[in-house]
């Protein structure tokens, strides 16, 4: 296994603000990267912004702001976002900079020399808001087979990508890796697709001059720019400086993994591993499509105009709060029906009741019954206790779940630990054990409080990568902030019994406050 890792968002386009359906994939990204982390490995993480295009064009001309104003107005609102959820990405990249457009063009050139790239024409329907071409058949009433907006007839000289001879090898990939795409179910629809009739695909614009020129060319008639999804794929390597002979592309471009909605799914699984295989460059090692956040089963987006704010939903319910919900609620690879009501109960529910009242209750009993001064936490967690079995089951559950982006059954396991210490606390009542004067009773007592500790040490240390501020606030309490600044990996340290040795636990102030869920 690789030592390793690079994860990507999708890049967002700068048409308006994010909304929550950008906050997912990006917090989803952010959660790997910091596990990986905590897992002992280099991790690269890249997000950025896709400011080209008909999209961006048509967008700036109705806000009355030239595209590159648009998009400097509008990446301040993503960059913004990022910074109130604490994400820690590596590498912004928009594809306006420099950086960028001389990679596309090198990857371009490179394609017409070696005859994958060719000028012809096109006629075909096409969809604005997608950015693609769909057939006859595909459009049912004149409707986009995606969005179901209408589509409109174009008919443009076009060069095009010989995407048709490298479906075979990209079937035979595909089969070959059965990791490539997950869920299985996307990786089935992809290679359905590839099954079918797929041809060469246009790969320039000439309706547009909001892109990316392509190189000049006596054989063209009219000025084309780079179709805009080859421009923003291409984000994923020129972001890493591939022509500068940057060390990160060699070390990180094979261990890429696209985390993207499954609306993009087709792009990143078909389009993107073909270019690639006609540059002669290695595929990225995984793809990744989540499901979308839903209202009223239709996909939130800005412009089926249900859009709801990340900023805003971060002062009502906290940034862990929302960080916590959407990866504890939804299953990853499925679509997810937001509701306020639901993303309420479930933060009072999990956050407030069970992980935030067993903290304060396990740091409020050990100074009380132990004492105020450092106490020695190893001694006696070498005894058997339910705990103990308990965490030796979850942990390997909650890390296998994490290989394949089962965030909410990771979740779930560590909340199984967390319950587990509740009804510990309630089975052994420590408060009964403190009164008696049977030095058996005082073992006990202190045994029983350590399993406890040991649980949450164990919890806690798990949950920053998901929920950062408040983890490490119940790690403050708990009294093993080294284990932070230890350089082994999360796995080791997630054994019981592997954290400091003597601790100094402070009583906690409630973690999560109790949300008032507002009326309908
Ligand atoms: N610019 C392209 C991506 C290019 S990547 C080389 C694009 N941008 S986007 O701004 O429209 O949205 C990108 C991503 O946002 C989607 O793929 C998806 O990951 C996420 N989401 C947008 N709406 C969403 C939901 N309602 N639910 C979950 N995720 C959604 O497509």
């Amino acid at each position: 296994m690789s030592s390793r890792y690079y994860i990507t968002t999708p890049i967002y386009y700068v048409t308006d603000a994010p909304h929550i359906g950008h906050l997912y994939t990006t917090v989803a990204a952010d959660i790997m990267s910091h596990y990986q982390k905590m897992m002992g490995k280099e991790v690269w993480f890249l997000t950025g912004t896709d400011e080209h295009g008909q999209k961006i064009q048509k967008k700036a001309k109705e806000t009355g702001e030239t595209p590159q104003q648009l998009a400097d107005r509008v990446v301040q609102r993503y960059l913004e976002a990022w910074k109130v959820y604490g994400i820690e990405y590596n590498d912004f990249i928009r594809t306006t900079e420099e950086r960028h457009k001389k990679v596309v063009q090198a990857y371009i050139k490179k394609l017409m020399n070696s005859g994958d790239i060719y000028l012809s024409s096109y006629e075909g329907l096409y969809c604005i808001p997608c950015e693609a071409y769909c057939t006859e058949t595909q459009a049912t009433d004149g409707k986009c087979p995606d969005c179901q907006r209408p589509v409109e007839n174009l008919r443009e000289e076009s060069y095009f990508f010989k995407m048709s001879k490298y479906v075979e090898p990209l079937i035979k990939h595909i089969e070959q890796n059965p990791s490539f795409i997950i869920p299985e179910s996307r990786k089935n629809e992809v290679l359905g697709f590839l099954k079918g009739e797929v041809r060469d695909i246009s790969i320039s614009r000439t309706t547009i001059d909001w892109g990316i020129p392509m190189p000049a060319d006596p054989k063209a008639t009219k000025s084309h720019c780079v179709y805009v999804w080859f421009d923003a794929l291409t984000n994923y390597i020129s972001a890493l400086g591939p022509m500068d002979n940057d060390e990160k592309f060699r070390k990180f471009w094979p261990e890429a993994i696209h985390v993207v909605g499954k609306d993009i799914l087709r792009f990143h699984a078909v389009y993107w591993p073909t270019f690639l295989m006609a540059l002669g460059l290695p595929l990225p090692k995984q793809i990744v499509a989540h499901g979308w956040l839903t209202d009223s089963n239709r996909k939130i987006s800005k412009s089926l105009g249900n859009a709801i704010d990340p900023i805003a939903l971060s002062k009502e319910v906290g940034i862990d709060g929302m960080r916590f919900f959407l990866f504890r609620e939804f299953v990853f690879g499925l679509d997810g029906e937001y509701t306020k009501e639901i993303m309420y109960q479930r933060i009072n529910a999990d956050l407030a009741n069970d992980f935030g009242n067993c903290i304060n209750r396990v740091t409020n009993m050990i100074p009380k019954y132990m004492g105020n001064d450092a106490i020695e936490v190893t001694k006696l967690l070498s005894e058997s206790s339910e705990l103990k079995t308990l965490a030796s089951e979850v942990v390997p559950q909650a890390h296998k779940e994490m290989e394949h982006f089962g965030y909410q059954k990771s979740l779930e396991s560590i909340w199984k630990l967390i319950s587990g210490v509740n009804k510990y606390v309630e089975n052994n009542a420590p408060w009964t054990l403190a009164k008696s004067t049977d030095p058996k009773d005082k073992q006990k007592l202190e045994e029983v409080l350590l399993h406890c500790h040991e649980s949450l040490r164990i919890a806690s240390l798990f949950l920053v990568p998901f929920i950062p501020t408040s983890a490490k606030r119940a790690i403050a309490y708990l009294g093993t902030e080294s284990d932070l600044k230890v350089a082994a990996p999360l796995a080791t340290q997630l054994l019981w019994g592997k954290g400091p040795t003597s601790v100094k636990v402070t009583k906690s102030a409630p973690l999560f406050p109790r949300l008032e869920i507002p009326k309908a």
